[in-house]
């Protein structure tokens, strides 16, 4: 493995697709290994558009706008940071040959619909999940859920995430709201949902799975200590290192992880979504990538989830050791603006233990994610209460 001179002929070049908050950390850590990073998203002075070499708007949808960027930029490696790609056109690059995407086109494709991701992990290898079924129509879903899948359900559609477009419904009243919500909130509309019976869970983890090379050159899979997390209006709010598994729980966990890690191939990291309940344990779902829980691992990790991402799609050695109990909490815009300022940075970072985030984005909603604050403690309940402090005490305001 050698890594080039940036901004030379013999530049080791990574595109990332996708330049949010996640993106900007792994330009960062792709930065630090010096490496020439091209980060490229849909809006301009995007996160990761703020720390790269070169920053591009395109609509990562458009077969030619991905085409023509590819051939001026000719990077080494495409790293997918968001899901809504043309992913025929990644597939086509990387049959030309100078180009690798990570980890592989076929877990972006699987990945970007719910369906693909489900069936190959319940179908191909029946592994334990929440019952479901497909809908195309308000009474095709209607159907399913009264031949089985009952209530409460959650319908999601098939091309979303963040919780955009999902209900939990708990009877049939609120079906035909359930199903127009979903036609406007998926992100390309197709029309399709996934309903999905309600798992009782004592607790939900992301188990941050590697595959990365060893001292021998062979692909490993290695396992970050999981981490505990709590979401609102599916939206991650909080995540804590480790949480604490019965180890039959663990070990399940990290068999399946490793399943569908290797199903999807290629290097890097991916965080597998789980419920667990005693020591049953069953898949939601995985981002070939990065994951908005394991933002933790900044301040839990000897080395966060996004130098991890960055060493294994490089094809170098990984360290998942963790460092400390740690906590993320997330901080929200909570105005409308596009100048917001932060007050109380000084509170904040005089919270113990504590660090921030805060990501630059160009315009802040109520609900979007500004920030995240971040803490460690002598034990997971300690770093929690840091990092809840932490965020509380930022304060945004619309200049
Ligand atoms: N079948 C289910 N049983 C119980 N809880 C569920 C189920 N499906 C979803 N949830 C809850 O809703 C959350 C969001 O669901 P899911 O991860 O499928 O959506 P998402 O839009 O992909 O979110 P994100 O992109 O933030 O991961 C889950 O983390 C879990 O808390
Ligand atoms: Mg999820």
């Amino acid at each position: 493995m050698r890594i080039g001179t940036p901004l030379t002929s013999s530049a080791t070049r990574v595109m990332l697709l996708g330049s949010g908050e996640l993106g900007k950390e792994v330009i960062i850590a792709l930065q630090r290994l010096g490496v020439e990073v091209i980060a490229v998203d849909r809006y301009a002075n995007a996160p990761g558009h703020q720390v790269a070499h070169r920053a591009y708007v395109i609509d990562m949808t458009d077969d030619q706008a991905l085409r023509e960027l590819v051939a001026k930029e000719r990077p080494h490696l495409i790293v997918p940071e968001i899901e809504a790609l043309n992913t025929s056109t990644l597939a086509a690059i990387e049959q030309q040959g100078d180009t690798r995407v990570i980890p592989t086109v076929k877990a972006v494709q699987l990945t970007m619909n719910r369906e693909g991701i489900r069936r190959l992990a319940a179908e191909d290898l029946r592994l334990p999940t929440s019952p479901y079924a497909f809908a195309d129509s308000l009474q095709s879903l209607q159907s399913a859920i009264d031949s089985g899948i009952g209530y409460p359900c959650f319908i999601k559609p098939t091309m979303s995430s963040s919780g955009k477009g999902q209900s939990r419904i708990t009877g049939p009243d609120e079906v035909e709201a359930a199903w127009n919500y979903a036609a406007t909130g998926g992100r390309v509309n197709q029309g399709k949902v996934i309903v999905e019976g309600q798992i009782d869970f004592d607790y939900e983890i992301t188990l941050l799975t590697v595959r990365a090379k060893n001292a021998g050159g062979a692909i490993q899979t290695y396992f970050c200590q999981p981490i505990g997390h709590l979401q609102q209006k599916g939206d991650y709010v909080e995540s804590w290192q480790p949480q604490a598994m019965a180890p039959i729980a663990l070990e399940r966990a990290q068999q399946i992880a490793a399943q569908v890690t290797e199903s999807l191939g290629g290097l890097g990291l991916f965080g597998v979504e789980l419920f667990v309940k005693g020591d049953d344990v069953w898949f939601s779902e995985v981002s070939p990538r990065p994951h908005d829980t394991g933002m933790v691992t900044m301040a839990s990790q000897r080395f966060s989830q996004f130098d991890l991402h960055a060493r294994a799609i490089l094809g170098l050695p990984v360290n998942v050791a963790l460092a400390a109990p740690g906590a993320s909490a997330v901080i929200y815009g909570g105005v409308e603006s596009d100048n917001l300022s932060y007050e109380g940075i000084e509170a904040a970072l005089a919270v113990p233990e504590s660090d921030l985030r805060l990501f630059g984005k160009p315009e802040s909603f109520v609900r979007r994610r500004m920030g995240v604050a971040l803490a460690r403690g002598k034990d997971v309940k300690e770093a929690r209460l840091r990092a809840k402090e932490a965020a509380h005490l930022v304060k945004p305001v619309a200049s």
